[in-house]
């Protein structure tokens, strides 16, 4: 098994104190052997890199950001763009989240944009997919995360594949406590495989990392990570709690053994 990313999306918590408590909490209770089992992700507010960037220096754990906008630069008020979060040390940068689909009403174009936009700037996408309740209950959700990763990758090379990850969120799993069961991930995850090997290649679906989403903890990530074709995890709620994010990255590591 290879080694495992695990994500932490703060989403729109902790000040520029508290995120500078929380990096150091993880870092201390990670220890160093972890980083070298998994990779540990950290996605802080804007206002936060710079300082979280600090507290990580040199450790291993790496740093992205929740979202850019696809212009360089300009009168785009309010708006960041992919050099600037290269410029403060992103590697990584989370786009299409579903909570941005819903209320800043992002559209396949947009999330296939910012694809590019972050491409061009050496940022690594996690691309966000995944259905909502009714989909699921309508059994439509595999034809809605085939057109999301359609669209979203419409026009990235081979070459630029390396550098995608995908993460599953199904909606109704995101923050609900409610999350997918083993045989719904695998079944999924498997699914991706499929549409990327559609895209692309068989090589190129088996080498890209498909992480799961929604609602994961530390009393369910160990199944999730036991599960085929689950790559690592995008965890919302609990990585703000420094704790249980240091546990969830600590049974990534196990998984890998
Ligand atoms: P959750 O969020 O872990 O709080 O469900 C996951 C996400 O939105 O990335």
């Amino acid at each position: 098994m290879r080694k495992k990313l695990i994500a932490g999306n703060w989403k729109m918590n902790t000040g520029y104190k508290e995120s500078e408590k929380l990096a150091g909490d993880i870092l201390k209770g990670i220890g160093k052997e972890n980083y070298k089992r998994s990779d540990i992700l950290l996605c802080p507010p804007f206002t936060s890199l710079g300082i979280v960037k600090k507290v990580i220096e040199g450790s291993g754990i790496k740093l992205g950001a929740q979202n850019l906008y696809y212009e360089n630069d300009g009168a785009y008020t309010g708006e960041i763009s992919a050099s600037m979060l290269k410029s403060i040390g992103c590697e990584y940068v989370i786009i299409g989240h579903s909570e941005r689909r819903k209320f800043l009403h992002e559209n396949d174009r947009m999330v296939n944009q910012k694809i590019h936009k972050a491409l061009e700037y050496k940022l690594k996408p996690i691309l966000c997919v995944g259905e909502s309740k009714e989909e699921r209950e309508d059994e439509i959700f595999e034809g809605v995360v085939d057109n999301q990763i359609t669209s979203a990758l419409s026009g990235v090379s081979i070459d630029n594949m390396q550098n995608i990850v995908i993460a599953y969120e199904p909606v109704w799993a995101i923050g609900t406590g409610l999350h997918a069961t083993p045989k719904q991930i695998s079944s999924m995850h498997g699914f991706i495989g499929e549409v990327i090997e559609r895209l692309y290649n068989a090589e190129i679906a088996d080498d890209i990392m498909i992480l799961y989403g929604g609602s994961v903890n530390d009393e369910n990530c160990k199944e999730i990570f036991n599960t085929k074709r689950v790559d690592g995890a995008l965890v919302g709620g609990a990585s703000i709690k420094p704790e249980i994010f240091v546990k969830i990255a600590e049974e990534a590591g196990r998984a890998i053994e």
